[in-house]
């Protein structure tokens, strides 16, 4: 994935940033300093994103991935072609993909969490693979949303959307949109990326919680900004707070300290194995 996919100069570049956003857990919103201090190349990957991510770009990605006809491959097989991402980039500022999977993981297995929530962190970027595919870097990472409706103005960069297309269709400009108030965060349209896709691969095989982390990490205007309370209902709740319990070992585990990926490959192969098949179509 070269600079010929989008403006970050890796996959990598979106994570650093949305932990600069969020710097510490007890840190509240600073989105205005944030915007004013983003690196160039950053506010340009929000400018394409906020541009392009339409109702119907998210459709034909979903026609495109979730029949899940590209790939026969195992999880940890996965792992290993996710890793190969980061050939170009350098090895002194940027962790191999699997590391920050099992530091994710290993950070979780400390506080005793249950097996499920263990290899949710292990699998949890497993998406990012659509770089692979030839997905620009806008469509595969980012900050995700839902479409179909007014865009919130708390998401990230929001001027942005001004050069969206449906930001002056009737049919999706309204607050509400295409969907019915109140009508539960699955029934919403999120913006195409690497959270959405490994929910359909992944689906079959864990507990809600488990995909409702795998779906959502990315959804920091919902699941951190408070936004499109409208269109949640009241079981959201808890699926949401799993998702904030999730993504602090997502953000505040990326260490410097490396990961013995020989020596807990056993363990998580066995994990794996428990909950997986051995083959899963991507
Ligand atoms: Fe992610
Ligand atoms: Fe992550």
């Amino acid at each position: 994935m070269g600079e010929s996919n989008g403006p970050l100069a890796n996959l990598d570049e979106w994570d650093e940033d949305v932990l600069r956003r969020y710097q510490s857990p007890a840190e509240g919103r600073r989105f205005r300093d944030y915007e004013r201090t983003a690196k160039p190349q950053v506010r340009e990957f929000y400018r394409l994103n906020h541009r392009y991510q339409t109702v119907d770009f998210v459709r034909g990605k979903q026609r495109q991935y979730t029949r899940l006809d590209r790939a026969t491959m195992g999880v940890w097989e996965a792992i290993e072609l996710l890793n190969t991402l980061v050939d170009d980039s350098d090895p002194d500022i940027d962790l191999p993909q699997i590391e920050h999977l099992l530091q994710t993981a290993e950070a979780i297995r400390a506080d005793g969490r249950p097996r499920w929530f263990i290899l949710t962190g292990l699998i949890h970027d497993l998406g990012k693979i659509l770089c692979l595919w030839g997905e620009p870097q806008w469509a595969v990472v980012g900050d995700t949303f839902p479409v179909g409706c007014a865009f919130s103005d708390k998401i990230v960069f929001a001027e942005f959307f001004a050069e969206n297309p449906d930001a002056a269709d009737p049919r999706y400009n309204s607050l509400h949109g295409m969907y019915q108030p109140h009508c539960g965060i699955e029934a919403l349209t999120m913006s195409w990326g690497h959270d959405e896709y490994l929910y359909h691969v992944v689906r079959d095989f864990l507990p809600p919680p488990a995909l409702a982390m795998i779906r959502y990490h990315s959804c920091y205007p919902i699941h951190h900004e408070g936004a499109y309370e409208h269109l949640l209902q009241p079981e959201d709740r808890d699926l949401l707070a799993w998702v904030r319990d999730f993504n602090r070992y997502d953000l505040y585990t990326k260490r410097d300290e490396r990961m013995d990926v020989q020596a807990l490959q056993p363990f998580y192969k066995d994990l794996i194995a428990e909950y997986f098949p051995d083959q899963l179509r991507w």
